[in-house]
């Protein structure tokens, strides 16, 4: 079996690569990915021999019509997981327009080319699936109770939401209207190893160990749902197999933090593993907000956990400890990630806040 993932070389789809080859010694996977800024080749570098003969990387863009079309022509795709995606909020509220172009009509594009493909005389060729991996900020922003449910109504307040949101809906379109085998995933915050540090964990992990200041947007009491990148992997790979046609899975790791609450975690933590005294609350800086800002993402994962069986096994003062060894015993990978373009968005982003 293979299976086309898109966005592959990002942060999650580069999880998902290691977890689905390591978990299946037959799947053959296909990378396609645009290799952003986000995307980054080296995330491969730990994978075995063997995992490799069954592992192709393809770079370009899921907009590239003709270069889709010959992947299909050229592979037999059983599944398209699309990862593929503009993440950031932040740059989504500097640059808007690529978030339109990649996540709106990068994620039609696959939908169109999967519909020439595998639908047939008015039937869907057996066993296909096109997995869209969407995010919990489709449903908005939440007061201090309450969780989202797969019908909570969407209501995105940011470029970022809003392009994913409307992603959803051609998703769901192409699923009413053609009856394509689809099933839209919506996830929580992750946090693990791989994450471009632009995110919250590991942008802190990066200045605190350079000592540079750790920018907390507002009051800093923004409450996201913390999953680790594991879980959310294997609640993928369950959607992709078991999941009903037509159907979105909420997924949550049940850890509701605060951001104040993250970053003061990740200070104890870091300066116990490092001995470094400097690592402390002297750093946190409060800045100007974000507009437009979330107040608080509460996933309710009720449906994945008793149609699929799934639930999350990381403890979140486990996980987090592991992803911080990670950082600390990959300083090359992020000095490399943050060379170049990130200094010009950190720039931006933070120089006048
Ligand atoms: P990421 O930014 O780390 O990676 C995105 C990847 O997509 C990069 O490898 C990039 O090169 C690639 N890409 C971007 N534009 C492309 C294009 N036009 N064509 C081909 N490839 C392109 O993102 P991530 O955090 O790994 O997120 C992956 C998916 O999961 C996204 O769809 C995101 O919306 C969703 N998601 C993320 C989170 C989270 O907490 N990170 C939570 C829920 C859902
Ligand atoms: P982020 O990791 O960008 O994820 P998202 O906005 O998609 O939830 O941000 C997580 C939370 O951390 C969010 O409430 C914004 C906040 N934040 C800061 O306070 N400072 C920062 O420098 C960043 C990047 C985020």
């Amino acid at each position: 079996m293979t299976i086309l993932i898109t966005g592959a070389a990002g942060f999650i789809g580069s999880n998902f690569v290691y977890h689905m080859l390591r978990a299946h010694s037959d799947l053959r996977l296909v990378a396609l990915d645009k290799l952003t800024y986000a995307g980054n080749l080296d995330n491969f570098s730990a994978l075995t021999d063997s995992e490799r003969a069954r592992f192709r990387v393809a770079k370009g863009d899921i907009n590239d019509r003709p270069l889709v079309e010959r992947l299909f022509g050229e592979e037999n795709f059983t599944a398209v997981v699309n990862f593929a995606a503009e993440t950031h909020v932040d740059r989504s509220i500097h640059e808007p327009e690529i978030f339109l172009t990649t996540n709106i009509l990068g994620t039609h594009g696959l939908l169109r080319v999967c519909k020439d493909r595998w639908l047939a005389h008015g039937t869907w060729e057996e066993g296909r699936r096109f997995v869209q991996v969407s995010t919990d900020e489709v449903y908005g922003s939440l007061g201090p109770e309450g969780f989202f449910s797969e019908t909570t109504p969407l209501d995105p307040h940011s470029p970022y939401s809003a392009s994913k949101a409307a992603a959803d809906m051609m998703v769901k379109a192409y699923h009413d209207t053609y009856g394509m085998p689809v099933l839209t995933t919506r996830c929580s915050n992750n946090y693990g190893p791989y994450q471009f540090p632009e995110k919250l964990i590991p942008l802190m992990i990066i200045n605190a160990l350079a000592h540079r200041e750790l920018p907390v947007y507002g009051d800093g009491r923004q409450v996201r749902d913390w999953i680790h990148v594991d879980d959310h992997c294997r609640a993928i790979e369950m959607v992709l197999s078991g999941g009903t046609p037509g159907s979105v899975y909420n997924i949550g790791g049940g850890n509701e933090r605060e951001n104040v609450f993250i970053v003061g975690k990740l200070i104890d933590i870091l300066s116990g593993m490092t001995g470094d005294a400097a690592i402390c609350a002297d750093l946190i800086r409060n800045v100007e907000d974000r507009p437009g800002h979330d107040r608080r993402y509460a996933i309710d994962a009720g449906k994945i956990e008793s149609e699929l069986g799934w639930k999350p096994e990381v403890r979140f003062e486990e996980g987090l400890e592991r992803t911080i060894r990670w950082y600390l015993d990959n300083r090359a990978w992020t000095e490399k990630v943050i060379s170049g373009e990130y200094t010009e968005f950190y720039e931006k982003n933070y120089k006048n806040r």
